[in-house]
């Protein structure tokens, strides 16, 4: 599924107050690839994983998703439903297709165990740690196969080691099931693993710093490399220059 991001600029606020968020954005993503994205804080890119998602709409410019995909969205607040148990709001994309209440349960069940949540499937979010939370919002998404996944920090309040087993995972789902993926993390070394590409954001409002082209993400030996530390080195330069103006 090729997304195409094309001019893209937004502000907020009042025509008197004006806050520029995203000034001339303008990047491609490949079907079935994963597109990381990395700035600094405050720079605009939660917003535009709302411009990706459809949630709002640029001043100018414009956002081309051929056909009508099934896009599965992580918001930054992970968006769970606080009444809704675990198991219900991991099947929630699936009631709302109708699927038969048996095969929500199969499908909703193999998740939970997939993300290590077993025994918690009757739990109430607000029950769970940070990072539950994210795996439930991690599951939910996944529930519902979908062809684009737009991931705001999803796997920010994990461990390190169930963080990485946690990528390992989705890069095996993401391959089997052909998504297309964006992810905007805070994590360099995420970009790093994940990012077939690596668009890095300047400053507010953002502009395109560089697209960085990473042919070794999702290689699961790529993590202990010396390229990949290299690579890591590279992108923090170029978000140092561009803080240091
Ligand atoms: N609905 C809104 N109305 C007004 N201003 C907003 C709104 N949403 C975000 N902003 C402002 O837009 C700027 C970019 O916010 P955004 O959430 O996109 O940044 P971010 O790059 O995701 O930051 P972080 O890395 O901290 O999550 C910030 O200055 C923020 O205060
Ligand atoms: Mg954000």
């Amino acid at each position: 599924m090729m997304i195409d991001i094309d001019s893209v600029s937004l502000s907020y606020g009042t025509q008197r107050e004006r806050k520029e968020v995203l000034n001339n954005i303008s990047f491609a993503i490949k079907p079935h690839s994963i597109c990381a994205i990395i700035g600094p804080s405050g720079c605009g890119k939660s917003s535009l994983l709302f411009l990706l998602a459809g949630l709002r709409q640029p001043d100018s410019g414009k956002i081309v998703v051929k056909g009508n995909p099934r896009r599965g969205t992580i918001l930054q607040n992970y968006g769970l439903f606080p009444w809704k148990t675990v198991a219900q709001n991991i099947g929630l994309g699936l009631t709302l297709q109708h699927m038969n209440k048996r095969q929500i349960a199969e499908k909703v069940t193999a998740l939970i165990a997939e993300m290590g949540l077993t025994g918690f499937d009757k739990h109430f979010p607000s029950q769970l740690s940070g990072g539950m939370q994210q795996r439930v919002a991690l599951a939910r998404s996944l529930a519902i196969d979908p062809e684009i996944l737009l991931m705001d920090e999803p796997l920010s309040s994990l461990d390190a080691l169930t963080r990485e087993r946690l990528q390992n995972l989705f890069l095996q789902v993401q391959k089997n099931k052909q998504i297309t993926a964006v992810i905007v993390t805070h994590s360099i070394e995420e970009a790093v693993f994940l990012g077939n590409t690596i668009v890095v954001l300047s400053e507010r409002p953002a502009k395109i710093v560089q697209i960085v082209d990473n042919p070794q993400a999702g290689d699961l030996s790529y993590r202990g490399q010396e390229h990949f530390y290299s690579r890591c080195n590279m992108l923090r330069n170029l978000l140092r220059e561009d803080k240091n103006g």
